[in-house]
């Protein structure tokens, strides 16, 4: 079954504020500022990232795939005059954002999906990588906060996914490299960029829990 957003697309910013406060928008941010003109936002939802892109770049190119109605709506009330598209429809675009749309899909399911983005020469990840925690919040506690982020989004969304996809071994494996990661809560949230066929080391930047984005 599709995931349905209809119950959960209006209160979707404010659920997330009430566990994240604003983490997950700085996540979504991160590298805005260094965009390049051509983006594809792929699972936008409420529209938040298509607002503080618009906002730093005015005349960005940017098209969205977002194939909830309810978040669409929501999306529009944000920033009326957003360009909607089907992803088979997408034109070749620089940057691809994937911000918490690949933790909808099993490995097998999201190579599927990655297989049908349009060329494109950078993407941008932001997610949550319970595996990665470092230091300040167990791996446990990472572990269970996932947990119960699935059975709420089975609840509100019937959403069938259980668990996390390995983000980054997909994209390794598909040739790319994350060259940057914007890094909170002990590395338990990432905004990652990554280009392909390129092998400098990540430059790694830790936000404290009161600073805003890079
Ligand atoms: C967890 S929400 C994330 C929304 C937003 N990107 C954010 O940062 O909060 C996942 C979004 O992906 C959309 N989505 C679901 N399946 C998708 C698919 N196959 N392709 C693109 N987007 C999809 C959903 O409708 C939903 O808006």
């Amino acid at each position: 079954m599709k995931p349905s957003y209809r119950l959960l697309a209006r209160a979707y910013a404010t659920c997330e504020r009430f566990i994240f406060w604003d983490a997950l928008q700085r996540c979504r941010s991160a590298f805005i500022k260094d965009l390049p003109q051509r983006c594809l936002s792929i699972g936008e939802g409420d529209g938040r990232f298509a607002e503080a892109l618009l906002k730093a770049h005015p005349d960005a190119q940017l098209e969205i795939v977002e194939p909830d109605e309810a978040m669409r709506k929501v999306a529009r009330q944000r920033i009326p005059n957003l360009s909607f598209v089907q992803l088979a429809e997408a034109k070749p675009c620089d940057v691809v954002v994937l911000n918490f749309v690949l933790d909808l899909f099993n490995e097998d399911e999201a190579h599927r999906f990655l297989d049908q983005l349009p060329d494109h020469e950078i993407i941008i990840v932001g997610d949550f990588f319970p595996e990665e925690v470092e230091g300040k919040i167990p791996r446990k506690l990472a572990g269970t906060l996932i947990w119960i982020m699935y059975r709420f989004f089975a609840l509100t969304t019937g959403l069938e996914t259980k668990e996390l996809p390995p983000t980054r071994r997909i994209l390794e494996s598909r040739d790319w490299t994350c060259i940057r990661e914007q890094i909170q809560w002990g590395g338990f949230l990432r905004a990652q960029y990554w280009e392909r066929h390129v092998s400098f080391p990540v430059k790694r930047t830790v936000l404290n829990w009161s600073i805003g984005p890079e």
